[in-house]
């Protein structure tokens, strides 16, 4: 059975506008024979610049984030309905920069995934264990955890994705194995069956996410329960985010 795959960049807090069109308009050309779905998500700032070369292409926007607020007195926050306003489609919900560095808790995504979804955007919602988790044996504990209150009064799952991203392998060059990820996408799919139905759990996209590079994306999507990735640092070149996104 071919399987649809959702191969995303996560541009992070890097680059100014014309970098960011540059490099769009790279994966533009480079990108429009693929074979999969894509979406890049660059910092606010670049939305407007990267939403207008990517118009038309088979390359989906994406925020980093969004207020739990449609509006009003929130100081440096950014809305669903701005974000909206330049083309947004997606937004990335609980990545663990913004859960561990910005302490954003379950009840905080949560409230940003309900109002995401309610305006028609499709949620990447991040989910993963810290190093000291893992050693500890907590790794289904924390992602059944992180997976049923970030979905808490979500009933139609047709605009989520997870993402899975074990926090001690974002941006350090440690990768799970295939095995050890591809244990955590099952689980976390029998949590969604459990919560909503085996149609909901076999339809859901589990992206992994974690120091994917071009030598092991390949392996990492041969795996079962694995249907994309979230690419961090190797999305903000070319040459490593379209060998990852055409893997093969
Ligand atoms: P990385 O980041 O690919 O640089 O490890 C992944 C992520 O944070 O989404």
């Amino acid at each position: 059975m071919s399987r649809n795959y959702y191969m995303a960049g996560n541009w992070k807090m890097h680059m100014t506008r014309s970098a960011a069109a540059q490099l769009a308009q790279e994966m533009v050309n480079q990108l429009r024979d693929g074979k999969h779905k894509y979406l890049v998500a660059p910092s606010f700032t670049l939305l407007e610049t990267v939403s207008a070369v990517i118009e038309g292409s088979n390359i989906r926007l994406g925020a980093q984030n969004c207020a739990p607020e449609e509006q009003g007195a929130h100081t440096g926050e950014v809305s669903v309905l701005q974000l909206k306003d330049l083309g947004v489609q997606t937004i990335i919900l609980g990545h663990s920069e913004r859960r561990h560095n910005y302490k954003e808790d379950d009840a905080l995504i949560n409230k940003k995934v309900k109002l995401a979804l309610k305006h028609g955007f499709e949620v990447i919602l991040c989910i993963g264990e810290l190093l000291e988790e893992r050693e500890a044996g907590k790794v289904e504990e924390v992602c059944e955890r992180q997976t049923v209150k970030g979905l808490e009064g979500v009933t139609d799952l047709s605009n989520v994705v997870i993402a899975y991203e074990p926090v001690w392998a974002i941006g350090t060059g440690k990768t799970a194995t295939p095995q050890d990820a591809e244990a955590v996408h099952a689980f976390v799919r029998k949590v969604i069956a459990r919560l909503y139905s085996e149609d909901a759990a076999s339809k859901i996209i589990i992206q992994y996410g974690g120091s994917v590079k071009p030598e092991n994306a390949a392996e990492l999507m041969a795996m079962q329960n694995i249907d994309g990735a979230l690419v961090g640092g190797a999305s903000l070149k070319t040459e490593s985010f379209v060998p990852i996104a055409k893997f093969s």
